[in-house]
Protein backbone atom coordinates (compact mmCIF):
# COMPACT_ATOMS: atom_id res chain seq x y z
CA UNK A 1 0.00 0.00 0.00
CA UNK A 2 1.50 3.25 -0.68
CA UNK A 3 1.78 5.59 1.84
CA UNK A 4 -0.30 8.58 1.13
CA UNK A 5 -3.17 5.68 0.95
CA UNK A 6 -2.07 5.02 4.60
CA UNK A 7 -2.05 8.25 5.49
CA UNK A 8 -5.35 8.92 4.33
CA UNK A 9 -6.64 5.65 5.63
CA UNK A 10 -5.78 6.31 8.80
CA UNK A 11 -7.01 9.94 9.22
CA UNK A 12 -10.31 8.90 7.84
CA UNK A 13 -10.05 5.99 10.57
CA UNK A 14 -8.88 8.25 13.96
CA UNK A 15 -11.25 10.68 15.05
CA UNK A 16 -8.67 13.63 16.07
CA UNK A 17 -10.58 14.51 19.39
CA UNK A 18 -10.19 10.81 20.10
CA UNK A 19 -6.97 10.66 19.68
CA UNK A 20 -6.32 14.05 21.23
CA UNK A 21 -8.75 13.42 23.75
CA UNK A 22 -6.40 10.45 25.28
CA UNK A 23 -4.14 12.48 26.54
CA UNK A 24 -5.33 16.30 26.95
CA UNK A 25 -8.53 16.90 28.60
CA UNK A 26 -11.19 18.47 26.47
CA UNK A 27 -14.28 20.28 26.97
CA UNK A 28 -16.68 20.68 24.01
CA UNK A 29 -17.33 24.16 23.50
CA UNK A 30 -19.32 24.98 20.35
CA UNK A 31 -17.97 23.20 17.71
CA UNK A 32 -14.62 22.75 18.89
CA UNK A 33 -12.92 20.98 21.83
CA UNK A 34 -10.97 22.82 23.98
CA UNK A 35 -8.34 22.55 26.21
CA UNK A 36 -4.86 23.51 27.89
CA UNK A 37 -1.91 22.75 24.77
CA UNK A 38 0.27 20.64 25.51
CA UNK A 39 3.15 22.34 23.72
CA UNK A 40 3.84 24.79 25.95
CA UNK A 41 2.95 26.30 29.39
CA UNK A 42 -0.07 27.54 29.96
CA UNK A 43 -3.03 28.33 32.18
CA UNK A 44 -6.05 29.02 30.47
CA UNK A 45 -6.92 26.78 27.54
CA UNK A 46 -5.80 27.98 23.93
CA UNK A 47 -5.31 24.75 22.29
CA UNK A 48 -8.66 24.07 19.49
CA UNK A 49 -9.57 20.85 18.39
CA UNK A 50 -12.09 20.78 15.48
CA UNK A 51 -14.12 17.28 14.74
CA UNK A 52 -15.34 18.83 11.45
CA UNK A 53 -11.86 19.56 10.12
CA UNK A 54 -9.71 16.85 12.57
CA UNK A 55 -7.07 19.61 12.91
CA UNK A 56 -5.60 21.16 16.02
CA UNK A 57 -4.42 24.60 16.78
CA UNK A 58 -2.97 26.53 19.52
CA UNK A 59 -3.88 30.01 19.49
CA UNK A 60 -0.93 30.43 22.21
CA UNK A 61 1.95 28.77 20.59
CA UNK A 62 0.89 28.14 17.10
CA UNK A 63 0.98 24.59 17.12
CA UNK A 64 -1.15 23.17 14.36
CA UNK A 65 -1.64 19.98 12.40
CA UNK A 66 -3.80 16.87 11.44
CA UNK A 67 -4.18 14.04 13.69
CA UNK A 68 -0.87 12.37 12.34
CA UNK A 69 1.33 15.75 12.82
CA UNK A 70 -0.53 15.30 16.59
CA UNK A 71 1.09 12.12 17.18
CA UNK A 72 4.72 13.16 15.79
CA UNK A 73 4.46 16.19 17.79
CA UNK A 74 3.07 14.41 21.08
CA UNK A 75 5.12 11.23 21.22
CA UNK A 76 8.10 12.59 19.18
CA UNK A 77 7.76 10.51 16.66
CA UNK A 78 8.88 10.65 13.08
CA UNK A 79 5.47 10.09 10.06
CA UNK A 80 6.24 7.05 9.94
CA UNK A 81 6.38 6.36 13.42
CA UNK A 82 3.40 8.23 14.04
CA UNK A 83 1.56 6.49 11.47
CA UNK A 84 2.21 2.87 12.75
CA UNK A 85 1.27 3.75 16.24
CA UNK A 86 -2.39 4.70 14.99
CA UNK A 87 -2.64 2.22 12.91
CA UNK A 88 -1.26 -0.63 15.50
CA UNK A 89 -3.84 1.14 18.01
CA UNK A 90 -7.08 1.40 15.81
CA UNK A 91 -6.19 -2.25 14.06
CA UNK A 92 -5.11 -1.05 10.83
CA UNK A 93 -3.77 -3.50 9.54
CA UNK A 94 -0.81 -1.91 7.67
CA UNK A 95 2.34 -1.79 10.09
CA UNK A 96 4.67 -3.03 8.17
CA UNK A 97 3.81 -2.02 4.77
CA UNK A 98 6.73 0.45 4.34
CA UNK A 99 9.87 -1.93 5.76
CA UNK A 100 7.73 -4.68 3.43
CA UNK A 101 7.47 -2.94 0.17
CA UNK A 102 11.00 -2.15 -0.07
CA UNK A 103 11.86 -5.91 0.96
CA UNK A 104 9.40 -7.39 -0.95
CA UNK A 105 10.84 -5.76 -4.14
CA UNK A 106 13.79 -6.66 -3.39
CA UNK A 107 12.84 -9.99 -2.79
CA UNK A 108 10.86 -10.03 -6.24
CA UNK A 109 13.48 -8.66 -7.98
CA UNK A 110 15.80 -11.66 -6.89
CA UNK A 111 13.51 -14.28 -8.07
CA UNK A 112 13.63 -12.12 -11.75
CA UNK A 113 17.01 -12.87 -11.59
CA UNK A 114 17.21 -16.55 -10.57
CA UNK A 115 14.25 -17.04 -13.03
CA UNK A 116 16.57 -15.27 -15.51
CA UNK A 117 19.78 -17.53 -14.53
CA UNK A 118 17.79 -20.73 -14.88
CA UNK A 119 15.90 -20.09 -18.36
CA UNK A 120 19.73 -19.15 -19.81
CA UNK A 121 21.26 -22.24 -18.62
CA UNK A 122 18.32 -23.99 -20.26
CA UNK A 123 19.06 -22.42 -23.56
CA UNK A 124 22.63 -22.24 -23.39
CA UNK A 125 23.78 -25.39 -24.83
CA UNK A 126 22.41 -29.00 -24.36
CA UNK A 127 20.96 -29.70 -21.01
CA UNK A 128 19.68 -32.63 -19.33
CA UNK A 129 16.48 -30.49 -18.91
CA UNK A 130 15.91 -29.70 -22.13
CA UNK A 131 16.54 -33.30 -23.03
CA UNK A 132 14.04 -34.14 -20.37
CA UNK A 133 10.93 -31.57 -21.54
CA UNK A 134 11.50 -32.74 -25.07
CA UNK A 135 11.19 -35.94 -24.26
CA UNK A 136 8.12 -35.28 -22.74
CA UNK A 137 6.51 -33.79 -25.67
CA UNK A 138 7.06 -30.18 -24.76
CA UNK A 139 8.26 -28.20 -27.37
CA UNK A 140 10.95 -25.18 -27.32
CA UNK A 141 8.27 -22.98 -28.24
CA UNK A 142 6.49 -23.80 -25.13
CA UNK A 143 9.23 -24.11 -22.70
CA UNK A 144 9.94 -20.16 -23.88
CA UNK A 145 6.38 -19.68 -23.06
CA UNK A 146 6.29 -21.00 -19.72
CA UNK A 147 9.92 -19.62 -18.94
CA UNK A 148 10.98 -23.04 -18.24
CA UNK A 149 14.92 -22.94 -16.85
CA UNK A 150 17.53 -25.36 -15.80
CA UNK A 151 19.04 -25.58 -12.46
CA UNK A 152 22.62 -27.51 -13.14
CA UNK A 153 23.83 -29.98 -11.07
CA UNK A 154 26.39 -28.22 -8.89
CA UNK A 155 25.66 -26.83 -5.38
CA UNK A 156 26.53 -23.24 -5.78
CA UNK A 157 26.02 -22.43 -9.47
CA UNK A 158 23.31 -19.80 -8.34
CA UNK A 159 24.65 -19.28 -5.30
CA UNK A 160 27.69 -17.61 -7.15
CA UNK A 161 25.75 -16.24 -9.75
CA UNK A 162 24.46 -13.79 -7.05
CA UNK A 163 27.84 -13.42 -4.80
CA UNK A 164 28.68 -11.39 -8.39
CA UNK A 165 25.96 -9.54 -8.01
CA UNK A 166 26.68 -8.68 -4.25
CA UNK A 167 23.69 -10.16 -2.68
CA UNK A 168 23.62 -11.64 0.61
CA UNK A 169 22.92 -15.17 0.38
CA UNK A 170 20.31 -14.72 3.44
CA UNK A 171 18.09 -13.38 1.32
CA UNK A 172 17.94 -16.59 -1.25
CA UNK A 173 17.64 -18.65 1.83
CA UNK A 174 14.61 -16.52 2.58
CA UNK A 175 12.94 -17.43 -0.66
CA UNK A 176 14.24 -20.30 -0.40
CA UNK A 177 16.54 -20.65 -3.25
CA UNK A 178 19.47 -21.65 -1.04
CA UNK A 179 19.38 -24.06 1.75
CA UNK A 180 22.19 -23.73 4.84
CA UNK A 181 23.62 -26.18 6.88
CA UNK A 182 26.30 -26.00 9.26
CA UNK A 183 27.32 -22.35 8.01
CA UNK A 184 27.61 -23.53 4.79
CA UNK A 185 24.89 -22.24 1.96
CA UNK A 186 24.16 -24.53 -0.93
CA UNK A 187 21.58 -24.28 -3.85
CA UNK A 188 18.04 -25.93 -3.15
CA UNK A 189 17.69 -26.57 -6.69
CA UNK A 190 19.63 -28.90 -8.66
CA UNK A 191 19.74 -31.09 -11.28
CA UNK A 192 15.71 -29.94 -12.15
CA UNK A 193 13.70 -28.62 -14.81
CA UNK A 194 12.52 -24.98 -12.69
CA UNK A 195 8.86 -24.10 -13.39
CA UNK A 196 8.62 -20.17 -12.39
CA UNK A 197 5.71 -19.26 -10.40
CA UNK A 198 4.10 -15.60 -11.48
CA UNK A 199 1.13 -14.23 -9.95
CA UNK A 200 -1.83 -12.93 -11.58
CA UNK A 201 0.63 -9.10 -11.43
CA UNK A 202 3.49 -11.35 -13.64
CA UNK A 203 5.62 -10.94 -10.90
CA UNK A 204 7.80 -13.86 -10.40
CA UNK A 205 6.61 -15.17 -6.15
CA UNK A 206 8.21 -18.70 -6.49
CA UNK A 207 9.75 -21.85 -8.10
CA UNK A 208 8.52 -25.37 -8.66
CA UNK A 209 11.51 -28.06 -10.12
CA UNK A 210 11.28 -30.92 -11.09
CA UNK A 211 13.40 -33.80 -10.59
CA UNK A 212 14.93 -34.96 -13.70
CA UNK A 213 16.11 -38.08 -12.95
CA UNK A 214 14.36 -40.63 -10.07
CA UNK A 215 15.43 -38.29 -7.55
CA UNK A 216 13.50 -37.62 -4.12
CA UNK A 217 11.11 -35.41 -3.68
CA UNK A 218 9.71 -35.64 -7.18
CA UNK A 219 8.94 -31.55 -6.89
CA UNK A 220 10.60 -28.79 -5.17
CA UNK A 221 8.62 -26.18 -4.03
CA UNK A 222 9.21 -22.76 -2.88
CA UNK A 223 9.15 -22.42 0.82
CA UNK A 224 6.25 -20.29 2.11
CA UNK A 225 7.54 -16.26 2.13
CA UNK A 226 6.00 -13.17 2.09
CA UNK A 227 5.99 -13.29 -2.17
CA UNK A 228 5.27 -16.40 -2.43
CA UNK A 229 1.70 -17.56 -0.29
CA UNK A 230 0.76 -20.89 -2.13
CA UNK A 231 -2.71 -20.55 -1.22
CA UNK A 232 -3.20 -17.00 -2.81
CA UNK A 233 -1.94 -18.22 -6.15
CA UNK A 234 -2.99 -20.58 -9.08
CA UNK A 235 0.03 -22.04 -11.08
CA UNK A 236 -0.34 -20.86 -14.95
CA UNK A 237 -2.81 -18.16 -14.46
CA UNK A 238 -0.91 -14.78 -14.94
CA UNK A 239 -0.85 -16.52 -18.40
CA UNK A 240 -4.20 -17.82 -19.11
CA UNK A 241 -6.73 -15.96 -17.38
CA UNK A 242 -7.48 -14.07 -20.60
CA UNK A 243 -8.15 -17.37 -21.73
CA UNK A 244 -10.44 -18.24 -19.15
CA UNK A 245 -12.53 -15.18 -19.35
CA UNK A 246 -12.55 -15.43 -22.93
CA UNK A 247 -13.80 -19.35 -23.18
CA UNK A 248 -15.94 -18.42 -20.10
CA UNK A 249 -14.54 -21.35 -17.84
CA UNK A 250 -11.20 -22.55 -16.17
CA UNK A 251 -10.12 -26.02 -15.94
CA UNK A 252 -8.77 -26.64 -12.65
CA UNK A 253 -5.74 -29.09 -12.64
CA UNK A 254 -3.65 -30.49 -10.22
CA UNK A 255 0.17 -30.35 -12.08
CA UNK A 256 2.48 -28.31 -13.62
CA UNK A 257 2.62 -30.23 -16.22
CA UNK A 258 -0.63 -30.66 -16.64
CA UNK A 259 -1.24 -26.86 -17.47
CA UNK A 260 2.19 -26.66 -19.77
CA UNK A 261 0.49 -29.87 -22.15
CA UNK A 262 -3.10 -28.45 -21.91
CA UNK A 263 -1.95 -25.10 -23.27
CA UNK A 264 0.43 -26.36 -25.76
CA UNK A 265 -2.58 -28.76 -26.80
CA UNK A 266 -4.28 -26.02 -27.60
CA UNK A 267 -6.53 -25.96 -24.41
CA UNK A 268 -5.73 -22.79 -23.18
CA UNK A 269 -7.59 -21.81 -20.57
CA UNK A 270 -6.19 -24.21 -17.26
CA UNK A 271 -4.38 -23.54 -14.05
CA UNK A 272 -3.43 -26.21 -11.49
CA UNK A 273 -3.75 -25.64 -7.52
CA UNK A 274 -0.04 -27.16 -7.49
CA UNK A 275 -1.32 -30.61 -5.59
CA UNK A 276 -2.05 -28.85 -2.48
CA UNK A 277 -6.08 -28.75 -1.43
CA UNK A 278 -7.52 -26.18 -2.76
CA UNK A 279 -8.29 -23.10 -0.68
CA UNK A 280 -10.61 -20.82 -0.25
CA UNK A 281 -8.79 -17.58 -1.83
CA UNK A 282 -8.06 -19.69 -4.90
CA UNK A 283 -11.72 -19.92 -5.39
CA UNK A 284 -12.07 -16.55 -5.06
CA UNK A 285 -9.37 -15.79 -7.60
CA UNK A 286 -10.65 -17.90 -10.17
CA UNK A 287 -14.24 -16.37 -9.82
CA UNK A 288 -12.57 -13.05 -10.95
CA UNK A 289 -12.49 -14.45 -14.35
CA UNK A 290 -15.31 -17.05 -14.77
CA UNK A 291 -17.98 -18.08 -13.25
CA UNK A 292 -17.55 -22.06 -14.36
CA UNK A 293 -14.86 -24.30 -13.20
CA UNK A 294 -13.89 -27.69 -14.55
CA UNK A 295 -12.14 -30.06 -12.28
CA UNK A 296 -10.07 -32.21 -14.06
CA UNK A 297 -7.60 -33.75 -11.02
CA UNK A 298 -5.52 -37.23 -11.22
CA UNK A 299 -7.50 -40.15 -11.76
CA UNK A 300 -5.86 -41.98 -8.49
CA UNK A 301 -7.53 -41.86 -4.84
CA UNK A 302 -5.50 -38.97 -3.68
CA UNK A 303 -6.36 -36.84 -6.60
CA UNK A 304 -10.27 -37.64 -6.55
CA UNK A 305 -10.37 -36.86 -2.63
CA UNK A 306 -8.64 -33.83 -3.09
CA UNK A 307 -11.44 -33.06 -6.13
CA UNK A 308 -14.44 -33.67 -3.71
CA UNK A 309 -12.93 -32.04 -1.17
CA UNK A 310 -11.99 -28.81 -4.40
CA UNK A 311 -15.96 -28.77 -5.29
CA UNK A 312 -17.33 -27.62 -2.40
CA UNK A 313 -14.64 -24.97 -1.26
CA UNK A 314 -15.63 -24.12 -5.51
CA UNK A 315 -19.23 -24.33 -4.97
CA UNK A 316 -19.44 -22.58 -1.33
CA UNK A 317 -17.31 -19.26 -3.64
CA UNK A 318 -20.43 -19.09 -5.50
CA UNK A 319 -18.70 -21.47 -8.84
CA UNK A 320 -20.78 -23.78 -11.07
CA UNK A 321 -18.33 -27.35 -10.89
CA UNK A 322 -18.25 -29.67 -13.08
CA UNK A 323 -16.02 -32.76 -13.04
CA UNK A 324 -14.30 -34.41 -15.64
CA UNK A 325 -13.78 -37.95 -15.97
CA UNK A 326 -11.16 -39.28 -17.78
CA UNK A 327 -10.40 -42.71 -18.89
CA UNK A 328 -6.98 -44.46 -19.79
CA UNK A 329 -4.61 -41.82 -19.03
CA UNK A 330 -3.86 -40.59 -15.06
CA UNK A 331 -3.99 -37.18 -15.89
CA UNK A 332 -4.74 -34.64 -18.21
CA UNK A 333 -0.76 -34.44 -19.11
CA UNK A 334 -1.54 -37.81 -20.18
CA UNK A 335 -5.11 -37.68 -21.87
CA UNK A 336 -4.30 -34.83 -23.96
CA UNK A 337 -0.74 -35.75 -24.93
CA UNK A 338 -2.54 -39.89 -25.96
CA UNK A 339 -5.87 -38.57 -27.50
CA UNK A 340 -5.65 -34.63 -28.43
CA UNK A 341 -7.58 -31.75 -28.10
CA UNK A 342 -10.42 -32.76 -29.35
CA UNK A 343 -10.94 -35.78 -26.92
CA UNK A 344 -10.41 -33.29 -24.39
CA UNK A 345 -12.87 -30.79 -25.59
CA UNK A 346 -15.55 -33.62 -25.50
CA UNK A 347 -14.96 -34.59 -22.10
CA UNK A 348 -15.65 -30.88 -21.17
CA UNK A 349 -18.64 -31.59 -22.91
CA UNK A 350 -19.69 -34.80 -21.00
CA UNK A 351 -18.60 -33.05 -17.61
CA UNK A 352 -21.24 -33.94 -14.38
CA UNK A 353 -21.88 -31.12 -12.40
CA UNK A 354 -20.70 -31.57 -9.01
CA UNK A 355 -23.52 -33.03 -7.27
CA UNK A 356 -24.25 -35.49 -9.79
CA UNK A 357 -20.42 -36.65 -9.90
CA UNK A 358 -21.07 -36.90 -6.22
CA UNK A 359 -23.95 -38.84 -6.47
CA UNK A 360 -22.86 -40.85 -8.87
CA UNK A 361 -19.69 -42.26 -6.82
CA UNK A 362 -22.19 -42.72 -3.78
CA UNK A 363 -23.84 -44.74 -5.47
CA UNK A 364 -21.44 -47.04 -7.18
CA UNK A 365 -20.92 -47.57 -3.29
CA UNK A 366 -23.75 -48.93 -2.61
CA UNK A 367 -25.94 -52.04 -3.92
CA UNK A 368 -29.20 -50.10 -4.93
CA UNK A 369 -30.66 -53.62 -5.61
CA UNK A 370 -31.79 -54.07 -1.92
CA UNK A 371 -34.32 -51.74 -0.24
CA UNK A 372 -31.65 -51.60 2.51
CA UNK A 373 -29.13 -50.24 0.05
CA UNK A 374 -31.33 -47.81 -1.61
CA UNK A 375 -32.42 -46.34 1.65
CA UNK A 376 -28.77 -45.69 3.04
CA UNK A 377 -27.98 -44.24 -0.19
CA UNK A 378 -30.62 -42.23 -0.08
CA UNK A 379 -29.80 -41.22 3.62
CA UNK A 380 -26.64 -40.17 2.51
CA UNK A 381 -27.65 -38.85 -0.32
CA UNK A 382 -29.69 -36.47 1.34
CA UNK A 383 -26.70 -35.22 3.74
CA UNK A 384 -25.01 -34.19 0.43
CA UNK A 385 -28.04 -32.55 -0.94
CA UNK A 386 -28.37 -30.24 2.02
CA UNK A 387 -25.40 -28.27 0.59
CA UNK A 388 -27.39 -26.78 -2.46
CA UNK A 389 -30.15 -24.14 -2.59
CA UNK A 390 -33.95 -25.47 -2.23
CA UNK A 391 -34.58 -25.53 -5.91
CA UNK A 392 -30.96 -27.33 -7.13
CA UNK A 393 -32.21 -29.96 -4.08
CA UNK A 394 -35.15 -30.14 -5.90
CA UNK A 395 -34.27 -31.07 -9.57
CA UNK A 396 -31.89 -33.76 -7.67
CA UNK A 397 -34.91 -35.12 -6.22
CA UNK A 398 -36.65 -36.02 -8.96
CA UNK A 399 -33.70 -37.58 -10.60
CA UNK A 400 -33.32 -39.62 -6.85
CA UNK A 401 -36.56 -40.49 -6.72
CA UNK A 402 -36.58 -41.92 -10.22
CA UNK A 403 -32.75 -43.90 -9.75
CA UNK A 404 -34.16 -45.45 -6.56
CA UNK A 405 -38.13 -46.10 -7.23
CA UNK A 406 -38.74 -43.71 -3.92
CA UNK A 407 -41.34 -41.22 -3.64
CA UNK A 408 -39.85 -37.86 -4.20
CA UNK A 409 -41.99 -36.52 -1.55
CA UNK A 410 -40.68 -39.24 1.01
CA UNK A 411 -36.87 -38.27 -0.46
CA UNK A 412 -37.74 -34.40 0.13
CA UNK A 413 -38.40 -35.07 3.88
CA UNK A 414 -35.39 -36.41 4.69
CA UNK A 415 -33.81 -33.93 2.66
CA UNK A 416 -35.60 -31.30 5.02
CA UNK A 417 -35.74 -33.18 8.33
CA UNK A 418 -32.87 -32.09 9.54
CA UNK A 419 -33.98 -28.25 9.01
CA UNK A 420 -30.15 -26.84 9.30
CA UNK A 421 -31.73 -23.63 7.35
CA UNK A 422 -31.02 -21.57 9.87
CA UNK A 423 -27.51 -21.64 10.34
CA UNK A 424 -25.62 -18.85 8.08
CA UNK A 425 -24.49 -20.94 4.98
CA UNK A 426 -20.97 -20.03 5.56
CA UNK A 427 -20.71 -21.51 8.76
CA UNK A 428 -22.22 -24.50 7.51
CA UNK A 429 -19.69 -27.78 7.02
CA UNK A 430 -19.43 -29.80 4.01
CA UNK A 431 -20.91 -33.40 4.55
CA UNK A 432 -17.49 -34.85 4.89
CA UNK A 433 -16.97 -32.40 7.52
CA UNK A 434 -19.77 -33.27 9.12
CA UNK A 435 -19.83 -36.84 9.20
CA UNK A 436 -16.18 -36.47 10.61
CA UNK A 437 -16.43 -35.00 13.28
CA UNK A 438 -18.41 -36.72 16.08
CA UNK A 439 -20.76 -35.25 18.07
CA UNK A 440 -18.83 -35.22 21.33
CA UNK A 441 -15.89 -32.48 20.13
CA UNK A 442 -19.17 -30.02 20.29
CA UNK A 443 -17.87 -26.67 21.62
CA UNK A 444 -17.82 -26.07 25.33
CA UNK A 445 -20.02 -22.96 24.74
CA UNK A 446 -22.91 -24.95 23.24
CA UNK A 447 -22.48 -27.50 25.49
CA UNK A 448 -23.05 -25.16 28.17
CA UNK A 449 -25.75 -23.77 27.00
CA UNK A 450 -27.79 -27.45 26.24
CA UNK A 451 -27.03 -28.07 29.84
CA UNK A 452 -28.51 -24.92 31.40
CA UNK A 453 -31.27 -25.54 29.38
CA UNK A 454 -32.07 -29.31 30.29
CA UNK A 455 -31.65 -28.44 34.17
CA UNK A 456 -33.96 -25.42 33.51
CA UNK A 457 -36.29 -25.64 30.67
CA UNK A 458 -37.34 -21.44 31.07
CA UNK A 459 -33.73 -20.21 29.53
CA UNK A 460 -34.92 -22.15 26.12
CA UNK A 461 -36.94 -18.23 25.62
CA UNK A 462 -33.63 -16.78 25.42
CA UNK A 463 -32.98 -18.99 22.37
CA UNK A 464 -33.72 -16.90 19.56
CA UNK A 465 -32.74 -16.36 15.45
CA UNK A 466 -29.70 -14.52 16.77
CA UNK A 467 -28.38 -16.99 19.43
CA UNK A 468 -29.49 -19.91 17.02
CA UNK A 469 -27.12 -18.23 14.11
CA UNK A 470 -24.28 -18.84 16.29
CA UNK A 471 -24.31 -22.47 16.75
CA UNK A 472 -23.59 -25.76 14.77
CA UNK A 473 -25.95 -27.64 12.98
CA UNK A 474 -26.01 -29.86 15.69
CA UNK A 475 -26.77 -28.17 18.66
CA UNK A 476 -29.82 -26.05 16.87
CA UNK A 477 -31.08 -29.76 15.80
CA UNK A 478 -30.91 -31.31 19.45
CA UNK A 479 -32.51 -27.48 20.64
CA UNK A 480 -35.22 -27.97 18.03
CA UNK A 481 -36.47 -31.54 19.48
CA UNK A 482 -35.86 -30.17 23.15
CA UNK A 483 -38.20 -27.76 22.71
CA UNK A 484 -40.70 -29.72 20.73
CA UNK A 485 -40.63 -31.95 23.83
CA UNK A 486 -40.81 -29.08 26.17
CA UNK A 487 -44.39 -29.06 28.36
CA UNK A 488 -42.90 -25.84 30.63
CA UNK A 489 -41.77 -28.24 33.62
CA UNK A 490 -38.35 -26.66 35.34
CA UNK A 491 -35.92 -29.46 34.47
CA UNK A 492 -36.38 -30.87 31.25
CA UNK A 493 -37.69 -34.56 31.32
CA UNK A 494 -35.38 -36.88 29.56
CA UNK A 495 -37.68 -39.45 28.57
CA UNK A 496 -39.98 -37.62 26.01
CA UNK A 497 -35.93 -36.73 24.00
CA UNK A 498 -35.09 -40.24 24.23
CA UNK A 499 -38.40 -41.06 22.22
CA UNK A 500 -37.48 -38.70 19.65
CA UNK A 501 -34.32 -38.14 19.25
CA UNK A 502 -31.70 -40.66 17.31
CA UNK A 503 -29.44 -42.84 19.43
CA UNK A 504 -26.09 -41.27 18.96
CA UNK A 505 -27.81 -37.72 19.93
CA UNK A 506 -28.85 -38.91 23.05
CA UNK A 507 -26.31 -40.39 24.14
CA UNK A 508 -24.77 -36.68 23.55
CA UNK A 509 -27.21 -35.19 25.47
CA UNK A 510 -26.29 -37.99 28.58
CA UNK A 511 -22.65 -37.13 28.12
CA UNK A 512 -22.86 -33.16 28.24
CA UNK A 513 -25.23 -33.89 31.51
CA UNK A 514 -22.48 -35.67 32.94
CA UNK A 515 -19.33 -34.47 31.91
CA UNK A 516 -20.08 -30.94 31.17
CA UNK A 517 -19.07 -28.43 34.16
CA UNK A 518 -21.86 -25.33 34.67
CA UNK A 519 -20.50 -22.84 37.42
CA UNK A 520 -21.46 -19.91 38.82
CA UNK A 521 -25.30 -17.98 38.91
CA UNK A 522 -27.00 -20.00 36.07
CA UNK A 523 -28.21 -16.32 34.40
CA UNK A 524 -24.86 -14.74 34.41
CA UNK A 525 -23.31 -18.08 33.18
CA UNK A 526 -25.83 -18.35 30.60
CA UNK A 527 -25.19 -14.63 28.74
CA UNK A 528 -21.35 -15.27 29.32
CA UNK A 529 -22.02 -18.70 26.88
CA UNK A 530 -23.82 -16.82 24.43
CA UNK A 531 -21.21 -14.11 24.18
CA UNK A 532 -18.77 -16.70 24.09
CA UNK A 533 -20.46 -17.86 20.91
CA UNK A 534 -20.41 -14.24 19.67
CA UNK A 535 -16.98 -13.87 20.28
CA UNK A 536 -16.12 -17.26 18.49
CA UNK A 537 -18.70 -16.77 15.44
CA UNK A 538 -16.92 -12.69 15.04
CA UNK A 539 -13.00 -14.15 14.97
CA UNK A 540 -14.06 -16.86 12.40
CA UNK A 541 -15.56 -13.65 10.66
CA UNK A 542 -11.94 -11.82 11.10
CA UNK A 543 -9.84 -14.78 10.02
CA UNK A 544 -12.19 -14.97 6.58
CA UNK A 545 -11.41 -11.53 6.07
CA UNK A 546 -8.06 -11.20 7.07
CA UNK A 547 -8.16 -13.92 4.25
CA UNK A 548 -9.56 -11.83 1.51
CA UNK A 549 -7.01 -8.98 2.52
CA UNK A 550 -4.12 -11.13 1.90
CA UNK A 551 -5.32 -11.64 -1.43
CA UNK A 552 -6.34 -8.33 -1.97
CA UNK A 553 -2.68 -7.35 -0.97
CA UNK A 554 -1.30 -10.26 -3.56
CA UNK A 555 -3.42 -8.36 -6.12
CA UNK A 556 -2.57 -4.63 -4.71
CA UNK A 557 -6.26 -4.07 -5.60
CA UNK A 558 -6.04 -1.05 -2.93
CA UNK A 559 -9.92 -0.19 -3.11
CA UNK A 560 -10.45 -3.88 -1.99
CA UNK A 561 -7.98 -3.36 0.62
CA UNK A 562 -9.89 -0.56 1.90
CA UNK A 563 -13.07 -2.01 2.35
CA UNK A 564 -12.28 -4.87 3.84
CA UNK A 565 -9.98 -2.96 6.00
CA UNK A 566 -13.09 -1.03 6.63
CA UNK A 567 -15.48 -4.15 7.19
CA UNK A 568 -11.89 -5.36 9.43
CA UNK A 569 -11.95 -2.39 11.71
CA UNK A 570 -16.22 -2.31 12.27
CA UNK A 571 -15.41 -5.68 12.94
CA UNK A 572 -13.07 -5.28 15.64
CA UNK A 573 -14.74 -2.52 17.31
CA UNK A 574 -17.86 -4.90 17.79
CA UNK A 575 -15.42 -7.49 19.02
CA UNK A 576 -13.98 -5.07 21.60
CA UNK A 577 -17.18 -3.20 22.59
CA UNK A 578 -18.82 -6.67 23.50
CA UNK A 579 -15.58 -7.84 25.30
CA UNK A 580 -15.48 -4.42 28.06
N1 LIG B 1 3.76 -31.95 -6.12
C1 LIG B 1 4.65 -31.39 -5.26
N2 LIG B 1 5.59 -32.16 -4.62
C2 LIG B 1 5.65 -33.49 -4.87
C3 LIG B 1 4.72 -34.07 -5.73
C4 LIG B 1 3.80 -33.27 -6.36
O1 LIG B 1 4.62 -30.21 -5.03
N3 LIG B 1 6.58 -34.21 -4.26
C5 LIG B 1 2.78 -31.08 -6.78
C6 LIG B 1 3.34 -30.49 -8.05
O2 LIG B 1 2.79 -29.19 -8.18
C7 LIG B 1 2.81 -31.41 -9.09
C8 LIG B 1 1.45 -31.74 -8.54
O3 LIG B 1 1.65 -31.80 -7.16
O4 LIG B 1 2.76 -30.80 -10.35
C9 LIG B 1 0.85 -33.00 -9.03
O5 LIG B 1 1.63 -34.10 -8.60
P1 LIG B 1 1.88 -35.34 -9.55
O6 LIG B 1 0.58 -35.78 -10.14
O7 LIG B 1 2.71 -36.33 -8.82
O8 LIG B 1 2.80 -34.66 -10.58
P2 LIG B 1 2.70 -34.53 -12.12
O9 LIG B 1 2.37 -33.14 -12.46
O10 LIG B 1 1.89 -35.60 -12.70
O11 LIG B 1 4.22 -34.74 -12.39
P3 LIG B 1 4.90 -35.49 -13.53
O12 LIG B 1 3.92 -35.55 -14.64
O13 LIG B 1 6.07 -34.60 -13.79
O14 LIG B 1 5.28 -36.81 -12.99
MN1 LIG C 1 1.63 -36.10 -14.38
Amino acid sequence: MQKDNIAEEIKSRCNIVDVVGRVVPLKKTGANHKGICPFHNEKTPSFVVSEDKQIYTCFGCGAAGDVIQFVEQYYSLDFRGAMEKLADEYGIPIRDHFQKDARQEQYLEINREAATFFYKNLWREDNAAYRYMIGRGISPETMKKFGIGYAEPQWDSLLKHFEKLGIEPQLLVDLGLVSQSKGKYFDKYRNRVIFPILNTRGKIIGFGGRAIGEDNPKYLNSSESSVFMKKNNLYGLSLTRSEITKEGSAILVEGYMDVIALYQGGVRNCCASLGTALTENQARLLKRYTNTVYLSYDGDQAGQNAALRGMDILYREGLQVKVLQMEGAKDPDEFIKKRGRDAFLRLMKDALPFMEYKLQVLKSAHDLISTEGRIRFLKEAAVLLRQLSPVEIDAYISKLGEDTGIAPSAIRLEVFQKDESREPARHRASPEEEIESPASRMDMGERCILKLILRNGSFLERIGEEELALMSGETVKLLSRIRESYRGEEVISLEPLRESLEEQDFALIEDILEKTPVTGSDDDFFQDCINSLQQRQWSEMEKDLIDRLSLADEEENYDKIQEITQELMDLQKLKNRDRR
